[in-house]
């Protein structure tokens, strides 16, 4: 048996590749560097779906139909009561989404990535006692996201860095968000109730619920001075360190480098908070010191919800809505991997080792 499955290999996939030793990620043959550079989200989209689902994936038809189906899912807005207001937003979404009608085509698949963009801003606003902002079709995916959480045109720096991060966070292998959306298609469910598992499963501090507690680490040590015995404090408690460490990754993560790259532009138009940056960076530095020399034989570098932390604090999104954005960017992943196993797949059913009591002997 392997705890965790680690090393075991699970699929086959044309979708990602992670290669934890030279801390590279290539996407349907594309490396990371290239697509945070050069890439828009609805690129990254059609390059995911390629070949997977029928339908016209040309970039202007997929941003126009993008357009209307966040314009169509707003309408579910309505559904939310004082009582789900109460939830945390990324629980708010998920039932929501449940709403949606399970299918395998383009439609489906269009709801379901139109669905996140549209929740969160409307859910982030409505617990603002704001009215949420309808969407425009005619803008692309990042910009509308900015327009329906802020109310007004967003930068173009500010549009470009969440296009980053989506771009950034659409695939990354067979994790754990993305396993339980290829188990569930293995059983040929629909798309929806792929994406609904693999919500539950992203929601977890071990997956996409670090980047929130990155920002309370960084709150709490509050000055350069403090990096060093905060961290250490917090290890002699036992405790792990937000933002490092990779099941893969054996070195830097490089989504890391590339939300990074992301700030510059942020910072050099001044949009962000640079006394934060600053901390983040010494703390950074201090966290990477201490991890090697208490874990000499773990490398533990920083992964990438460090870099997610500062960026999206600096897009104006609240920490709690942090996994709720990083659900936004990896759907597509996810009903990516979910056609594909569907396609090409086969039903996935791993065997268990029964470590209970046998019956007694009568
Ligand atoms: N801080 C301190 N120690 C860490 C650590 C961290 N962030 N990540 C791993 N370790 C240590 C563990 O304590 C363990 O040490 P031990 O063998 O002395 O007990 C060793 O490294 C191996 O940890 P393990 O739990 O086997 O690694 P994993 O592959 O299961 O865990 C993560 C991967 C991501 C869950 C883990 O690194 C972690 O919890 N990171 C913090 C949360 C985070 O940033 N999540 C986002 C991931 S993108």
């Amino acid at each position: 048996m392997k705890n965790g499955l680690e090393d075991v290999v699970a699929a086959e996939t044309q979708l990602s590749d992670v290669d934890g030793e030279a801390g590279r990620l290539v996407i349907r043959g594309v490396s990371l560097d290239h697509l945070a550079e050069y890439a828009s989200y609805e690129d990254v989209a059609a390059l995911l779906l390629d070949g997977l689902i029928e339908g016209n994936l040309e970039k202007e038809n997929l941003r126009r139909r993008l357009g209307q189906a966040r314009t169509e899912v707003f309408a579910h807005i309505r559904a939310i009561d004082d009582d789900m207001l109460g939830l945390p937003p990324v629980d708010i979404m998920r039932a929501l989404t449940a709403r949606l009608p399970d299918g395998d085509d383009l439609e489906a698949a269009l709801g379901l990535l139109a669905a996140p963009a549209v929740f969160l801003p409307a859910i982030l606003r409505l617990k603002n006692g704001d009215e949420p902002v309808a969407p425009s079709p005619s803008l692309s995916q990042s910009a509308d996201i900015l327009a329906m959480l802020g109310g007004g045109r967003p930068s173009k720096e500010k549009v470009k860095a969440l296009d980053t991060y989506l771009v950034t966070i659409s695939d990354h292998g067979l994790n754990a968000s993305t396993f339980a959306s290829r188990v569930i298609a293995s059983t040929k469910a629909g798309l929806t109730s792929s994406v609904l598992g693999a919500i539950g499963a992203l929601k977890g501090p071990l997956h996409g619920g670090a980047p929130g507690p990155v920002l309370d680490m960084l709150d709490a040590i509050g000055s350069q001075d403090n990096a060093k015995a905060w961290l250490n404090q917090a290890l002699d408690r036992g405790e792990r360190l937000m933002g490092f460490g990779h099941r893969v990754y054996r070195v830097r993560d490089p989504r890391a480098d590339a939300l990074r790259y992301a700030l510059r532009p942020l910072i050099d138009a001044d949009q962000v908070d640079r006394e934060r940056i600053k901390l983040a960076n010494a703390v950074e530095l201090a966290a990477l010191a201490i991890l090697k020399e208490r874990k000499p034989d773990r490398p533990l570098d920083v992964n990438v919800e460090f870099y997610t932390a500062l960026l999206l604090d600096a897009l104006g999104f609240p920490r709690d809505a942090f996994t709720g954005v990083f659900a936004i960017g990896r759907t597509i992943g996810w009903i990516a991997h979910a056609r594909e196993q569907a396609l090409r797949g086969r039903l996935i059913r791993p065997r268990s080792l029964y470590v209970g009591p046998l019956p007694q002997a009568a």
